[in-house]
C-alpha cells in the first residue's frame, strides 16, 4: 500500500513546489498596506475628498460614494487602474495634485474603510508594482456581475 501511494506522494510534492515557486496573484484581500498608511489616508480624504465624497464615504445624490458599489465597480482590474484614476481626476477640484505616494495612502484609507485587511508591508505608488495587485472586496458577493474597470 505503501509502495503504490510513493509516486503519488512524489507527484504532489513536485506539484506543491511548482504552485509555491510561482509568484501568487496577489489581491487586496491579502493585506496589501500598512496601518500607518490608512491613517495618513484618513487624514488626507478628510482634507481633500470628504467634503465631496463624505465623512463616512456616503457620497451624495450626485457625487458616487465609495462603499460598496465602488469596490464593486473597481474589482477584478488592478490597482493601478485606480491609483491612475485618482492622479488623473481626483481632487476634482484640482486634478492631479496629490502626490502618487499621497493616493496611495488614500486607496490604504479607502481598502480599510471596505473591510479589506492590512498587512506589514507598505502599498507602493509605483505603477508596476499596483499593476500586480488585483482589487477584490472584502465580500465576494460584491464583484457578482461586477464589470471589470479599465478606465
Ligand atoms: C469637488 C468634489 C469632489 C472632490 C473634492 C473629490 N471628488 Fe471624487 N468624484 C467626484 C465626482 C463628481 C465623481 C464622479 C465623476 C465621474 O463619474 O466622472 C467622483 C468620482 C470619484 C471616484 C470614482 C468612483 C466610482 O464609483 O468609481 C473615486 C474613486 C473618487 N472620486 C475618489 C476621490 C478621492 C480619493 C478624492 C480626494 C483625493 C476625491 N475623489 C475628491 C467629486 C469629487
Amino acid at each position: 500500500m505503501i509502495q503504490r501511494a510513493a509516486p503519488l506522494l512524489a507527484a504532489t510534492v513536485v506539484a506543491l513546489i511548482v504552485i509555491a515557486a510561482t509568484p501568487a496573484p496577489v489581491s487586496t484581500r491579502d493585506g496589501v498596506y500598512t496601518a500607518a498608511q490608512a491613517a495618513d489616508g484618513a487624514r488626507l480624504y478628510a482634507a481633500q475628498c470628504a467634503m465631496c465624497h463624505g465623512r463616512m464615504l456616503e457620497g451624495t445624490f450626485e457625487i458616487p460614494g465609495l462603499g460598496d458599489r465602488f469596490i464593486a465597480q473597481w474589482s477584478n482590474a488592478p490597482l493601478s487602474n485606480l491609483h491612475d484614476y485618482l492622479g488623473r481626476a481626483m481632487p476634482q477640484f484640482a486634478p492631479g495634485s496629490l502626490s502618487p505616494g499621497n493616493n496611495s495612502k488614500i486607496i490604504a484609507f479607502l481598502l480599510q474603510a471596505n473591510g479589506l485587511p492590512g498587512g506589514s508591508t507598505a502599498l507602493p505608488a509605483d505603477p508596476a508594482a499596483l499593476s500586480r495587485v488585483m482589487v477584490q472586496p472584502a465580500d465576494p458577493r460584491l464583484t457578482a456581475g461586477a464589470v471589470p474597470r479599465t478606465q
